[in-house]
């Protein structure tokens, strides 16, 4: 008697941490995803109260002030209030204005805040102010607030800066090739591409489901078994075309918390095709002397500004950036 319970209650034992692993896995929630080809609609709540936040500082060529001809590219870099000496090195290497003496070229940060001191918040207007390369607003500075980031940077180019031919969005943790970039679009005033691009590395994936990940995400908050085609976000262009779109419609689109999602959202309602580049890399590649760049427009892994000056410095000696 006493025997049978106990082969029971191992049994059970058994039994009960193998649904834990099964639920962790996310085996079940699979099975209740629903088809994206079917079913696929966004928003999916009606609860969206839009996120309200102030522009702090703006850069000095707003509304195109002191700007003559209009730019071929415009470069926007997200970046926070603490990452000072990313941004000074970006100012000396990819973000260098002049770079070429026959390309128009614009360089923006976008910022946020922190919980900071006054000490820091002066600091980052008086660097506004010296460089008028800022763009910030009063939103807390968080990784789940990066769509903010992004969708304040389309804001902006759209309502107040928006006659360049090409937007490159950018974090400040890249290594990037200007050239390279300026070769992908095209020479002359016209590029090959169609008039509304919006490139980089493209995935065609599925929501994660098991609940160990970082990047977990329940049915509740997205119930269809593939996420749109999505451009990383680390590195992304869109022309100009595209851009105005994409904020004309992102604007009634309520945020999703993955700000490379969310932009896969908005182009699959605007009807904005994404272009697969594999030259937009969002992992990094080990540096192995100028030749294994020298096609690289983009590589994510650049965090230290010391190493991404150096490298730089080599591949433009090596006429690769
Ligand atoms: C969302 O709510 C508003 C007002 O309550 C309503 O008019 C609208 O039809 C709702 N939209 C959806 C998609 O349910
Ligand atoms: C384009 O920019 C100008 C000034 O920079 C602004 O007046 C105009 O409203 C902008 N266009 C759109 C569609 O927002
Ligand atoms: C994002 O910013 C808003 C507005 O500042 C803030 O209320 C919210 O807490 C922030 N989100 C995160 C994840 O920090």
């Amino acid at each position: 008697m006493l025997k049978k319970h106990y082969k029971l209650l191992v049994k059970c034992a058994l039994v009960i941490p193998f649904i834990i692993l099964v639920d962790l896995l996310g085996l079940l929630t699979h099975l209740c995803e629903l088809d994206f080809d079917r079913h696929y609609y966004y928003p999916l709540h009606n609860e969206s109260a839009p996120i309200e936040y102030e522009y702090l500082q703006l850069p000095s060529f707003t509304d195109n002030r002191n700007i003559a001809e209009p730019p071929r590219l415009t470069i926007l870099v997200k970046s926070a209030v603490g990452n000072l000496q990313r941004r000074h090195a970006i100012r000396k290497t990819w973000g260098y204005e002049s770079r070429f003496s026959d390309v128009h070229i614009k360089r923006v940060f976008l910022l946020g805040v922190t919980d900071e001191s006054d000490a820091a918040h002066d600091a980052a207007e008086a660097e506004a102010k010296h460089y008028g390369d800022i763009l910030r607003a009063n939103f807390r500075d968080a990784y789940f607030n990066n769509t903010i980031k992004t969708m304040m940077g389309l804001r902006w180019a759209s309502e107040h800066f928006n006659n360049s031919d090409f937007y490159l969005f950018v974090d400040d943790d890249y290594y990037v090739s200007i050239k390279n970039v300026l070769r992908f679009l095209g020479k002359g005033r016209q590029s090959h591409h169609n008039k509304e691009l919006f490139a980089g590395f493209v995935f065609e994936s599925t929501p994660l489901r098991h609940k160990f990940s970082k990047w977990y995400v329940s049915l509740e908050e997205y119930p269809f078994d593939r996420w749109p085609p999505y451009v990383t976000a680390g590195a992304f262009i869109l022309s100009r075309d595209a851009l105005l779109k994409m904020y004309e419609v992102g604007r009634t689109i309520p945020l999703f918390r993955f700000d490379d999602i969310y932009l896969g959202i908005v182009a699959y309602t605007a009807h904005i095709p994404v272009h697969h580049c594999e030259r937009f890399l969002f992992h990094k590649m080990p540096y192995d002397g100028p030749e294994s760049f020298s096609n690289v427009i983009a590589s994510h892994g650049f965090g230290d500004p010391v190493e991404m000056e150096r490298v730089w410095n080599e591949l433009r000696s090596a006429n690769y950036a």
